[in-house]
C-alpha cells in the first residue's frame, strides 16, 4: 500500500499544508471576535498559554500516530493497539474523527460560500451589474446553495489531484498570498482614525479576568478548533510526512504559524472595529462587550468598506478573498480525512472517492442551508464543542496509555535520534498521559455542564 500512498515532497510543503489546515476562518474571524468579546488582551494571553501548553502536545500526539501508521486515521490508530477492545476503540476514535471532519466541512463550506459571494460582489459593483450585486449581498437560499456548492467543488478539485499536486501545491501558493493580503490590509487600517484605540484594547491585558472559567473554556475550544484537532486531519497529514523529518520541530512550526496568524488577524480586525466605531457604526454595548459576533463580518466590515468609496471596493474584495483563501486551505484538509479512508479501505480511486464524498457533504450542507435556524448552530456545537475535545482527548489517551513507551520513543526518534535527551521528551509523555486528558476533560465538562 505504501508505494501508492502520497507524501509531502518537502518540509516547506508539509508546513504550508498543515499550517494551511490550521489557519482558517477560526483564526481570522473566530479568534479576533472571541478576543473582542472576552476582555481583549486577557483572552489573548490565555489563548497563547493554552495553545502552547495543551494544544501543541495534543497536536504532537496526532502527528506521531499518523507518521508512525503511514495510513488513514483508523488504520494508524489500530496499528498502535494490541487488544481487541483497543482495536474497537481505535475504530471509534478514527472513524469518529473522519465523521467530525466531514460535518465540520458541511457547515464551514456554508460560511466559506458567504465569503466567496462577498468576494465576487465588489467585482459586479465595479462592472455596474447592480442586479447581480444586490442578489450577492442579500441572504437567499439560491445564493447560499450556489456558493456553498461552488466552494465544495473547489475543494474537491484540489483534493482529487492528490497530496503533492493538490494539497501541497495549492497550500504553497495560497498561504503566502494570504499573508500578503493580511499585511496589506493591516497597513491600511492602521492609518485610519480609531485604530490605535483598538490596538490598545487588544494588547493591554486586564489580568483580573484571565482565570475566568468561561474565558479558559473559550480559549481552549478556540485553540483546538484552530489546530484542527480531534478530527483525524492531523493524523492523516502526519501520515504523509517522511520518516526523515523531525516531527517535534515540524509540529512546533505549525503551532507557531497558527498562533502568529491568529495574533496578526487580531491586529487587523480589532482595530478595524474601532475604526468602524469612530465612523459611527455601532459595535460595542455600553458595557464594552461586542454587540454581535455574526454581524461583524457581514455588517460592520462592509459598512466600513462602503464608507471608503471606491478604495473600499478594492479593500472589501481583498478582505473577502483573504477569508476565502484561508477557508480553502482548511477545507481541503477536512475533505482529505474521509477521502484517504475511503481510498484505502475500499480500494477506490482517489478521483471517485473525492467526488463521492464531495457529493455527500454537499447534500448535508444543502440540508443545513435549508434549515439554517435550527441545524447550523446544532452541527457547530456538536462538532466543535463536543466531538473535537473528546476525540482530541482520546488521541492523547492512545499515546499516553495504550502505546508502549519504548515504541513511542522509537517512532518519535525517526528523523530526530537524540530526542530522548531533550526537554521535550522529559515533559511531553507525562503531559499526554496526565495533564492533557485531565485539563481537556475538565474544560469539556465545564462547557457541557454550564
Ligand atoms: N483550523 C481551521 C480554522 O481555524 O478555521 C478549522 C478546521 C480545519 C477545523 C480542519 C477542523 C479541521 F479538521
Amino acid at each position: 500500500m505504501s508505494a501508492v500512498r502520497g507524501e509531502f515532497s518537502s518540509r516547506f510543503g508539509f508546513i504550508m499544508a498543515a499550517a494551511g489546515s490550521a489557519v482558517g476562518l477560526g483564526n481570522i474571524w473566530g479568534f479576533p471576535t472571541q478576543t473582542a468579546s472576552n476582555g481583549g488582551a486577557a483572552f489573548l494571553v490565555a489563548y497563547l498559554i493554552l495553545a502552547f501548553f495543551l494544544a501543541y502536545p495534543a497536536l504532537m500526539a496526532e502527528l506521531i500516530i499518523g507518521r508512525h501508521g503511514q495510513a488513514n486515521a483508523v488504520s494508524s490508530l489500530t496499528k498502535i493497539t494490541s487488544h481487541t477492545w483497543q482495536k474497537r476503540f481505535a475504530f471509534i476514535v478514527g472513524f469518529g474523527g473522519i465523521l467530525c471532519a466531514g460535518f465540520i466541512l458541511s457547515f464551514y463550506a456554508i460560511v466559506a460560500g458567504w465569503m466567496l459571494s462577498a468576494t465576487v460582489e465588489p467585482i459586479t459593483t465595479l462592472a455596474g451589474a447592480n442586479g447581480a450585486s444586490t442578489w450577492l449581498s442579500e441572504q437567499s437560499l439560491s445564493r447560499n446553495i450556489l456558493f456553498t456548492v461552488t466552494f465544495i467543488i473547489l475543494t474537491v478539485a484540489i483534493i482529487s489531484r492528490g497530496v503533492e499536486n493538490g494539497i501541497e501545491k495549492w497550500s504553497k501558493r495560497l498561504m503566502p498570498a494570504l499573508l500578503g493580503i493580511l499585511f496589506a490590509l493591516i497597513a491600511y487600517v492602521m492609518t485610519q482614525e480609531g485604530a490605535m484605540q483598538g490596538l490598545k484594547a487588544y494588547l493591554v491585558p486586564d489580568f483580573s479576568s484571565i482565570f475566568d472559567a468561561n474565558l479558559l473554556v473559550s480559549a481552549l475550544g478556540q485553540a483546538f478548533f484552530s489546530l484542527s484537532l480531534g478530527t483525524s486531519v492531523m493524523i492523516i497529514y502526519g501520515s504523509y510526512i517522511s520518516q526523515k523529518e523531525n516531527l517535534v520541530t515540524l509540529g512546533a512550526y505549525v503551532t507557531l504559524i497558527d498562533v502568529f496568524i491568529a495574533f496578526v488577524a487580531g491586529l487587523l480586525i480589532i482595530p478595524a472595529m474601532y475604526v468602524a466605531q469612530a465612523q459611527g457604526v455601532e459595535i460595542f454595548s455600553s458595557t464594552g462587550t461586542l454587540l454581535s459576533e455574526d454581524t461583524l463580518v457581514f455588517q460592520v466590515l462592509p459598512a466600513l468598506f462602503d464608507g471608503m468609496g471606491s478604495v473600499g471596493l478594492f479593500i472589501g474584495f481583498a478582505f473577502f478573498a483573504l477569508m476565502s483563501i484561508a477557508a480553502l486551505t482548511s477545507s481541503i484538509s477536512m475533505l482529505e480525512a474521509p477521502v484517504s479512508y475511503t481510498v484505502e479501505r475500499f480500494a477506490m480511486s482517489r478521483l471517485q472517492a473525492t467526488w463521492l464524498i464531495g457529493a455527500l457533504i454537499s447534500a448535508v450542507s444543502i440540508t443545513i442551508v435549508c434549515n439554517l435556524g435550527s441545524l447550523f448552530g446544532l452541527v457547530i456545537t456538536l462538532t466543535t464543542k463536543v466531538a473535537q475535545p473528546l476525540l482530541g482527548l482520546m488521541c492523547c489517551i492512545f499515546v499516553g496509555w495504550i502505546w508502549y513507551r519504548g515504541s513511542l520513543l522509537k517512532a518519535i526518534q525517526q528523523g530526530n535520534p537524540e530526542v530522548h535527551n531533550t526537554l521535550f521528551w522529559k515533559i511531553w509523555p507525562v503531559y499526554t498521559k496526565f495533564v492533557c486528558p485531565i485539563a481537556i476533560g475538565a474544560v469539556f465538562l465545564h462547557s457541557v455542564l454550564s
